[in-house]
């Protein structure tokens, strides 16, 4: 399973890339302000610093267009910056057009703001590059994701569909594990999300036992 790292800075991709072997980037306009720097000085950098590898890289286009003529026209100014850019587009109607649009044109999307089974079964017949359930979101006010994400799974499975799902905007480990036993192709999280999944109190605990033990050991020489 492909971890991608949900952000827009780029201090936080690179060590995630390096340390981590993270494999791709979704960016949302909320992560770009959070950044504090320009769109257009993000997707700079973006293109910039990862330019020499295959990094696929989601740059959401503006979440104020609503018809389909000019969600394609916004994508494909973004998309000719960069190999690595990956058009995010909301699914609505209208996005689920443009997104065929784009599709024909050979511009990889990633349809974002998947909530229900549905939205997700159109995401594939019109063969989007990717298609992102949030689940993060709905499993924070209470609703349980599994049968939403198993469904996806079985239905793109049945199908053969190309487009992979990104398992979205995940709050802890066990969303992550979750989308691993369904089958789920991509998880993507913050970088704190992933950072904690590595780690556990026990870990820790028995890591001091160990370090106790080999303090109190004689050691000898080899
Ligand atoms: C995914 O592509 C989204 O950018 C992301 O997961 C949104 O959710 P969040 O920023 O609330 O985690």
């Amino acid at each position: 399973m492909k971890y991608f790292l949900d952000s827009a800075k780029i201090d936080e991709i690179k060590y995630a890339l390096d340390n981590w072997g993270i494999n791709g980037v979704t960016s949302n306009p909320k992560h770009i302000k959070t950044s504090g720097k320009s769109f257009y000085s993000v997707v700079k950098e973006f293109a910039e610093e990862f330019k020499d590898i295959d990094f696929p890289i989601s740059v959401e286009i503006n979440p104020h267009i609503a018809n389909a003529k000019e969600m394609v026209a916004a994508a494909k100014e973004i998309a000719k910056i960069s190999p690595n850019f990956v058009i995010k587009i909301p699914c609505t109607e209208q996005g689920l057009i443009a997104t065929k649009v784009l599709v024909e044109a050979g511009i990889k999307v990633n349809v974002t703001l998947v909530f229900t089974t549905s939205q997700a079964l159109q995401v594939g017949r019109i063969g989007a590059a990717y298609c992102s359930p949030f689940i993060g979101w709905q499993e924070s006010s209470g609703v349980d994701c599994e049968l939403l994400v198993s469904d996806i799974m079985q239905i793109y499975r049945n199908y053969d569909f190309t487009t992979e799902v990104i398992v979205a905007a995940l709050r802890n480990a066990k969303q992550i594990v979750d989308a691993a036993r369904f089958g789920a192709f991509i998880v993507t999280a913050g970088f704190d999300v992933y950072k904690n999944s590595f780690e556990h109190p026990f870990t820790e605990k028995g890591l001091k036992i160990f370090q106790d033990a080999w303090d109190d050991t004689d050691l000898g020489t080899l």
